[in-house]
């Protein structure tokens, strides 16, 4: 096989990995393989008087065995093409909140303006036989793009994010464009195959699409095969960080100063999909209908900053000072909190011992591509002592975590019970239940998943027209 190029709007230095589930299994993936991972810098630079808006400049650096190109983009590219179409229209309605979305109709021009740049920057770069991944909602039209600049590679797409189902898609103006840009990528991969399902039926319905065998599909004059592939984690990378220093300090630290209560965890990006209102209504409900939990139980939760300057981002964070702030003033002791809200991003390294100290994890979106802190959370636990995961059936995982206690975060009390059900759980039953998760996520680990897409990508018929 040749090169990996990699593309996504966020790259990060694969040795040194934050938050955000695509920057951290990409940089896995990478770490891997080398290769070059290609896409936004990160930088916001303003346009000069008279300059040409987007023409950003181009960054490469070498990263151990990976390649960083990176473009920096103008204040107005940036606004329009991360915030306006990728973030205030695409990620709320894949997300299913349609109510959330701003279909400004300025956006689409300014999202494939950058797409544009990003073909234009990248295609120089490239070699004849590199294998070109690319990733997320961000992105779509960027293989149509190259391949109008005449790159004939093999060329896939991932989505990080949920596929909606038809008519939710439909409420965004321009979806037969975005699905058609779908069709220049020779294979398209999905998280679950509830989106898999959802892009069947849209090209079927909407584009007339024929199925041809299992997974390829014909429109647009061309063939594109698409495939559910469940991201995951490096389970001994994950497990390995859990000796470091930090993540020690981090266990011991919270074992010393709780040592008495049982813990609830979340971690999760301050995002309206994570559903975390209604978590924090179930912990408060929790506290009402089983007494025994006050003075005992309490959420670390920990809410990393993010996309602060789109609108529902910034509400969102307020609902949640509030309710944090209700549900402590309401039941909180001297010597005791019912909610540690924390807005704040956590090294990555302390995350294990975090998660090791913790008795419960609460993964409970609304809607999830997949949430790999889910398989975090297993994947650091002991499993003499396992904690226990409660997890949204609405997130991706859900698929494959068959043995968490899967709830429906839109109905608090049942999501109380479960919590309560997790804090009560017997040792057998969360040993045996951690056993199960730990081999499926061994099963289709980060390397599986890139192993298995670059596979099934390496058998495509590939290039242009194919
Ligand atoms: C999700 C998306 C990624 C994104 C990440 C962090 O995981 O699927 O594409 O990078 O959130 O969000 P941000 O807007 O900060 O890149």
């Amino acid at each position: 096989m040749g090169r990996l190029v990699a593309v996504s709007n966020r790259v990060a230095d694969p040795r040194n990995l934050a938050a955000g589930g695509l920057a951290v299994a990409l940089g896995e993936a990478l770490k891997a393989t080398g290769g070059m991972w290609f896409g936004w810098s990160g930088k916001i630079v303003e346009a000069a008087q008279g300059g040409t808006p987007g023409e950003g400049e181009l960054h490469i650096q070498q990263a151990g065995n990976v390649t960083l190109a990176t473009v920096d983009l103008c204040r107005e590219d940036h606004d329009a093409y991360y915030q306006g179409y990728s973030n205030g229209v695409l990620w709320p309605v894949f997300h299913y909140r349609i109510d959330l979305a701003d279909f400004d109709s300025g956006y689409l021009n300014i999202y494939r303006r950058v797409n544009q740049l990003f073909a234009r920057k990248l295609a120089p770069l490239l070699r004849p036989d590199d294998v070109i991944w690319i990733h997320d909602y961000h992105l779509i039209p960027l293989a149509s793009e190259l391949r109008a600049m005449g790159c004939g590679q093999r060329m896939g797409f991932f989505l990080h994010i949920p596929l909606p189902p038809p008519l939710i898609l439909a409420a965004i103006p321009q979806h037969e464009w975005l699905m058609r840009a779908l069709f220049a990528y020779d294979l398209v991969g999905f998280q679950s195959q509830l989106d898999l399902e959802h892009f069947s039926r849209y090209v079927q319905s909407e584009a007339q699409a024929e199925p041809m065998g299992e997974y390829r599909f014909r429109a647009f004059h061309r063939t594109v095969r698409a495939q559910a592939f469940p991201i995951g984690i490096d389970v001994d990378e994950f497990a390995a960080l859990g000796q470091c220093e930090e993540s020690r300090e981090t266990y011991e630290m919270m074992r010393g100063q709780y040592s008495s209560r049982r813990l609830l965890l979340g971690i999760d990006r301050l995002d309206y999909s994570k559903g975390l209102p209604q978590r924090l209504k179930a912990v408060r409900t929790l506290m009402a209908q089983y007494p025994e939990n006050r003075r005992s139980a309490t959420l670390i939760q920990i809410a990393a900053p993010s996309r602060e300057t789109v609108d529902a981002y910034a509400d969102l964070r307020r609902e949640l000072e509030g309710l944090s702030g209700a549900i402590n003033g309401e039941y909180g002791e001297l010597d005791w909190m019912p909610v540690r809200y924390i807005h704040r991003t956590t090294a990555r390294r302390r995350l294990p011992g975090l998660c090791r100290a913790c008795r419960v994890a609460l993964v409970t979106p609304l809607r999830d591509g997949m949430n790999l802190v889910a398989k975090e959370f297993v994947a650091a636990q002991d499993p003499d002592d396992p904690g226990v995961l409660v997890l949204s059936r609405f997130a991706g995982a859900a698929e494959q975590l068959r043995e968490a206690l899967l709830v429906n975060p839109y109905d608090i009390n049942a999501t109380a019970q479960a919590i309560q059900q997790a804090l009560h759980m017997p040792l057998a039953e969360r040993q045996s239940r951690h056993q199960k998760l730990l081999e499926r996520i061994r099963a289709q680990d980060v390397h599986w998943w890139r192993r298995e897409y670059l596979r099934i990508l390496g058998e495509t018929d590939g290039g242009v027209g194919g």
